[in-house]
């Protein structure tokens, strides 16, 4: 490995495989970067295997980033002179570059384990570098001690520490380094409490009975939508019977993690059954990582099928794109020499940051509890998101399961328990969801349209990232609405407030190994929308105009006037009701659910 040692001070301090024998300048000592209380619901198993391999992904601080934030707020504002002015993706890459100094002096400590160039892995801004190695010299690098953690209530394992030191001198110059201190239990949000069940007969046949219902917004929609939702009923609910979308240059992308796999046998199936001009009509893979997707009908996957089914189904023929992103942390501990990774959202932030065209309008039914993602990495994350943001896309993500709650437990059992070793009880906001720069989305049901109160549509207030301006005005008012000492301590008032908006989530209807179930969760509403949006994006392009990008500036200051109200349910969760839907933005389905006849006008006056 080569320096370019030009820079002042810049003393090398000698480490690990050359450490021995020599002095440590006072600089080179090691300090604690980051420690975690032992986190609520793991306890410590056994030691890993010291060949036990882990993908360490550092992260080199973007001294810019507050740049690019400006720049993605002038480009996302309607009002801004520069609205749909996106950046490319080289002038995103100025600016979240690191220092060259941060690149220096941690190339010199990696190279002082012994590490070259090739076996690094690099971004294109060069703001991470990945390295595979084993467990014994992370923990040299890092002067700590790995430990296998069992997850007690779902007997899942991760090889994890509590804490990790770095030298001094290389404390200004990462920001963090994973997996070390995540504790993440990165879930779909397809509902895991109800879940998916085939139809009965009975419900077909109730499904049969003709007749219309009139929904809030005065349209038609067929009776049988109460019961079961599909592409016609999203279409004729939402106000977009009869659009065809045509402009060129359009795209739509779903996330798959998990070992999800998306399944064109039951896409064809689905489209025979509620999208017939669609027929024949398929998607096209993007492997992450080595992701696979299999075709057997044996994995197709009840996520994967609803994602890709509802997106593509409601936005045909916009080009449609599946990632299946490998990776699967938890891990089996037993399958030795098996390797843990991050969460797999980052290596999928990782690849599409890369891409030199990502999709228009991409949306993710996986998320965590806030809590359970290190501050330092979820910033990160949501600073990736943000990137993507000003080159033009826009990213959906579903609100969470759990209401105010966990959305992984029993509401009987849920325990809504803080994990920083103090035990308080609060509510437990998801990410991604938390983060201001991607629109969240929660989930109603029936006609008229309610908020699903028994046990999703999550929704909250960020304990890591503050109120952004763009959404001050009424989120302050709905709090100054609440009734005095509502849920005192269990919220941070001060938080980024989330849903965005709202779609359908329950009762959808999925083909999944060739059978249709019934599938509900904020999992059904992210791809919903995603949909929505890709038709407003044909709307803009085909005027000549940009794609929408990042939507929460435009649907705080003028797009809500293009959404359904929702004022009815709440999200119940951590033995509460939860928050109430309201006139007006709420933290259950934010401003409501798409009107595309009235957003399709909004769009095009921007
Ligand atoms: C739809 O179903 C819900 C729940 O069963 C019911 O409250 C509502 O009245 C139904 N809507 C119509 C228009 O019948
Ligand atoms: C799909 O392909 C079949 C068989 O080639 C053909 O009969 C049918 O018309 C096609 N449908 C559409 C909508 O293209
Ligand atoms: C796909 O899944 C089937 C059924 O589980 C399995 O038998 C087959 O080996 C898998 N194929 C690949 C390429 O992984
Ligand atoms: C928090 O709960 C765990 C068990 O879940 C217990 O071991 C620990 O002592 C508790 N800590 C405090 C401060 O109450
Ligand atoms: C929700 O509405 C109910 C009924 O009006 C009310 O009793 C309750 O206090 C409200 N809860 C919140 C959190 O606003």
């Amino acid at each position: 490995m080569r320096f370019s040692v030009g820079i002042v001070s810049f003393i090398p301090c000698l480490f690990g495989l050359t450490f021995v024998g020599a002095v440590p300048t006072k600089d080179c000592a090691y300090a604690v970067k980051e420690s975690i209380a032992e986190p609520h619901g793991w306890t410590k198993d056994s030691q890993p295997s010291p060949n036990h391999k882990i993908e360490l992904k550092i992260a080199l601080p973007q001294p810019n980033f507050a740049e690019l934030e400006r720049h993605l707020y002038e480009v996302s504002n309607p009002d801004h002179e520069r609205y749909g002015e996106h950046l490319s993706k080289e002038e995103v890459e100025e600016l979240v570059a690191p220092h060259p100094e941060s690149l220096n002096m941690v190339n010199e400590w990696l190279s002082s384990f012994g590490f070259k160039d090739e076996d690094l892995a690099r971004s294109p801004a060069k703001d991470w570098i990945t390295l595979k190695v084993p467990v014994s010299i992370a923990e040299k690098m890092l002067d700590t001690k790995y430990h296998v953690w069992k997850h007690v209530e779902s007997g899942d394992y991760l090889v994890r520490t509590t804490s990790y030191s770095l030298p001094t001198n290389l404390h200004a110059h990462i920001d963090l380094i994973q997996p070390t201190t995540m504790f993440g239990r990165f879930k779909s949000e397809k509902s895991s409490i109800f879940s998916a069940v085939p139809i009965p007969d009975s419900l077909v046949q109730a499904n049969n009975a003709i007749g219309t219902i009139e929904a809030a917004s005065g349209v038609s929609v067929d009776a049988s939508c109460n019961q079961t939702i599909t592409i016609t009923c999203l279409q004729e609910l939402y106000n977009a019977v009869g659009f065809k979308p045509s402009a060129k240059g359009n795209s739509i992308g779903i996330t798959g993690y998990l070992e999800e796999f998306a399944n064109f046998q039951d896409l064809q199936t689905f489209y025979a059954d509620q999208r017939p001009d669609a027929l024949n009509s398929t998607f096209n893979v993007i492997s992450v990582a080595g992701g696979l997707n299999n075709q057997s009908l044996d994995e197709a996957g009840g996520e994967a099928n609803l994602d890709t089914q509802f997106a593509f189904g409601l936005s045909h023929p916009i080009s449609p794109t599946f990632f299946t992103t490998a990776g699967r942390p938890p891990f089996i501990p037993e399958e030795g020499g098996s390797e843990d990774t991050n969460e797999p959202y980052t290596v999928w932030l990782d690849f599409i940051l890369s891409h030199p065209n990502p999709p228009l309008a991409i949306s993710t039914s996986y998320g965590d509890d806030e809590q359970t993602v290190p501050f330092s990495f979820a910033q990160r994350a949501c600073a990736g998101f943000a990137q993507l943001g000003a080159r033009g896309v826009s990213l959906l993500f579903s609100s969470g399961d759990g209401g105010v709650g966990d959305g992984d437990s029993n509401p009987a059992t849920q325990t809504c328990i803080s994990n920083d070793g103090k035990n308080t009880t609060k509510f437990l906001p998801a990410f991604p969801a938390s983060c201001p720069f991607v629109t969240a989305v929660g989930a109603t049901t029936h006609i008229p349209e309610v908020a699903v109160s028994r046990f999703f549509s999550g929704g909250g207030f960020s304990n890591y990232f503050t109120r952004p301006a763009f959404q001050d005005k009424v989120v302050s008012a709905y709090l100054k609405a609440l009734p005095k000492g509502t849920f005192a301590g269990l919220f941070n008032l001060n938080g980024r407030a989330y849903p965005d908006v709202a779609a359908q989530g329950d009762l959808f209807k999925v083909f999944v190994g060739g059978e249709a179930f019934l599938i509900g969760g904020t999992s059904a509403s992210s791809p919903t929308f995603a949909g929505f949006v890709a038709l407003l994006n044909d709307v803009r392009l085909k005027a000549g105009r940009p794609s929408l990008g990042f939507l929460n500036p435009f649907i705080y200051s003028k797009g809500f006037a293009g959404l359904n109200d929702i004022t009815v349910g709440h999200n119940s969760g951590c033995g509460t009701l939860g928050f109430n839907a309201t006139k007006g933005w709420d933290p259950v389905t934010g401003f409501g659910t798409p009107n595309f006849g009235k957003l399709r006008e909004l769009v095009l006056s921007l």
